[in-house]
């Protein structure tokens, strides 16, 4: 049986001396009781060496919050997939809706991310979600169809080996959770339409992000097609992070 993925994401968030911190936590915490899941954390890219050797023989895979369209060459301020694999990286997330909102990541360039990302063999995390006004217009389906339909045609065959996250836009970082009813029948669609495109599609992982939180995941991460979770905010407290882990096994 496919395991589930809880993520962290720590987004823009973390020091040298909190990233300590908050992962000798996490290394108690699974160190007392191994996960019944897969776990990763998704750092600030200055932060992949640090972390890397504090997950070292730990359950806790590293993940990176972006990579790269390009392979190499005159990208100032860009990290290749290249080089996120020197540090270790099994995942990295792309097309967040941070960075399609506020750095104008278009379906194909988020489609170019996860290629490269594939070919350094790193999973790419392909976040997907709709607006508040989206959703309120009726657009919900059609827009995470659009979103992932890119990745699909850009990664062909190798469509099994990503990771799609359903992040509805409105739910991130706001504490109004989908439901898990509204939850399951956007990741049903997914699953159809990875279905579509690979026979692997049922052994994919699916993962729902915003605001899922340890008093909310468990129910989140009953859902037949919720393979895990895409975790912002509670992801930055042990315990609440330890919690969700917990209820993922
Ligand atoms: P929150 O859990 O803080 O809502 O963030 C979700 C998210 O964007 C994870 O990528």
């Amino acid at each position: 049986m496919k395991k589930k993925l809880i993520a962290g994401n720590w987004k823009m968030n973390g020091s040298l001396a909190a990233n300590d911190a908050l992962l000798a936590a996490l290394r108690a915490g699974l160190a007392a009781q191994a996960p019944g899941c897969d776990v990763a954390v998704a750092v600030p890219a200055p932060y992949l060496a640090q972390v890397q050797a504090l997950v070292a023989d730990t359950a806790i895979a590293l993940a990176a919050q972006d990579v790269s369209q390009h392979e190499a060459g005159a990208y100032t301020g860009e990290a290749s997939a290249a080089m996120l694999r020197d540090f270790g990286v099994r995942y990295t997330l792309v097309g967040h809706s941070e960075r399609r909102q506020y750095h104008g990541e278009s379906d194909a360039a988020v489609a170019a991310k996860a290629q490269r990302a594939l070919a350094a063999g790193i999973t790419p995390i392909v976040c997907v979600g709709e607006t508040l006004a989206e959703r309120e217009a009726g657009q919900t389906e059609a827009v995470v169809k659009r979103q992932l339909a890119a990745v699909i045609a850009q990664v062909g065959h190798c469509v099994s080996e990503i990771v799609v996250a359903y992040e509805p836009v409105w739910a991130i970082g706001t504490g109004k959770t989908a439901t898990p009813a509204q939850a399951q029948a956007v990741h049903a669609v997914l699953r159809a339409q990875l279905a579509a495109a690979s026979a692997q599609a049922a052994n994919m992982r699916l993962l729902y992000g915003g605001s899922m939180n340890a008093a909310n995941a468990a129910e989140l991460l009953a859902q037949p097609d919720i393979d895990g979770g895409l975790i912002g905010g509670a992801a930055l407290k042990a315990p609440d992070f330890l919690t969700i882990i917990a209820a993922a096994a």
